[in-house]
């Protein structure tokens, strides 16, 4: 199978209003996507899911590091090719059912809207592609229904075809099912490892929902803007072992297991001593204690420094 989305140590840095601030979302993700795979990329609330998916979906670019999808860097993309990407490239699903479509459309006008903004299918045969593609997402009985007249299940799926239309290369969905119920999210799920088959789409997930970990191909954790494979994920989670493997990224950052932390009384800070063979990880005072120290010493330079002037300026 070839790589269809090859996202090499990528960084996403936000700012605040004042540019002061700054905020690591995504801190050196490596994502390897190939055709006709479904991934699903699973963690919780402020992890850089969606920040990532964006990226994906060139919506926003990288602060550093680069991605390729299907061979072309993204980051140098044209406002014409964003644009050429947005309509033939990529097909998006969002967590809100009703944002994926036009509450004023029938369902088939909203599938066969993008098909004539951008799409490359010749008017006549939009309308056969529009029916089908309902039918393939069991809307059939649906097709002059508005979405306000179908359910949240209904309108996600009326968003998947929309999201088809014009037989992008990709999907991205972020947190597909995170409104239904837990019955209409497995039906979802169900139909979106039929459609990856079926249409052999390449689709990217992100969820705080693990269901969808029963339909990967592939899973990753993130947590705190960095992916983790899941099979290297389960390693670090077993909570009974004294020795666990871990994961270090290039830059040095180190996850921790949680009941070690507790074990040793470990908060905020550590002492790191290097010898030859190893890396000791120590508790260290609180950071409290700390800026204390700092607050401390630099008031005692500082009037070490005022006094000092004051002599010379005698
Ligand atoms: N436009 C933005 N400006 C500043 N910070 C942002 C912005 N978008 C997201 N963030 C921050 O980046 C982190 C990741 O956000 P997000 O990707 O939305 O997480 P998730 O989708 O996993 O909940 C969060 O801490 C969030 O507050
Ligand atoms: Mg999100």
């Amino acid at each position: 199978m070839s790589l269809m989305i090859d996202c090499r140590n990528v960084i996403k840095i936000y700012y605040n209003r004042t540019k002061q601030i700054k905020m690591a979302a995504l801190r050196g993700v490596e994502l390897k996507v190939k055709k006709g795979e479904l991934v699903a990329i699973v963690g919780p609330s402020g992890a850089g899911k969606s920040t990532l998916l964006k990226i994906l979906g060139a919506l926003d670019f990288p602060s550093s590091g680069t991605l390729h999808v299907g061979g072309k860097l993204v980051n140098t993309f044209t406002q014409s090719q964003i644009i050429d990407y947005h309509r033939n490239w990529v097909g998006f699903v969002w967590q809100a059912p009703l944002r994926n479509v036009l509450t004023s459309e029938k369902a088939i006008n909203n599938v066969l809207l993008p098909m004539k903004i951008g799409g490359k299918l010749p008017k006549n045969k939009q309308k056969e592609r529009a029916l089908d593609l309902l039918k393939s997402v069991g809307l059939e009985h649906r097709i002059n229904h508005k979405p306000t007249q179908l359910s949240g299940g209904e309108v996600q799926r009326l968003g998947i075809a929309v999201a088809l239309a014009n037989d992008p290369k990709i999907i991205l969905m972020d947190e597909p099912t995170g409104e239904l119920d837990s019955e209409t999210t497995t039906e979802i799920f169900t139909l979106l490892k039929e459609l990856n088959k079926f249409f052999d789409k390449t689709i990217v997930i992100v969820s705080h929902d693990r269901y969808v970990e029963k339909k990967a191909d592939v899973v990753y954790r993130i947590s705190d803007g960095l992916l983790l494979n899941i099979d290297l994920a389960r390693s670090i989670e077993v909570t009974d072992s004294k020795e666990q493997v871990s994961y270090v990224d290039e830059f040095g950052l180190l996850r921790i297991p949680l009941h070690f932390l507790k074990d040793t009384g470990i908060q905020n800070y550590v002492k790191i001593k290097s010898a030859s063979d190893r890396i000791e990880i120590l508790p260290h005072v609180q950071e409290a204690a700390v800026s204390d120290v700092i607050v401390k010493e630099t008031k005692k330079e500082s009037k070490g420094k005022n006094s000092k002037e004051d002599r010379s300026g005698k």
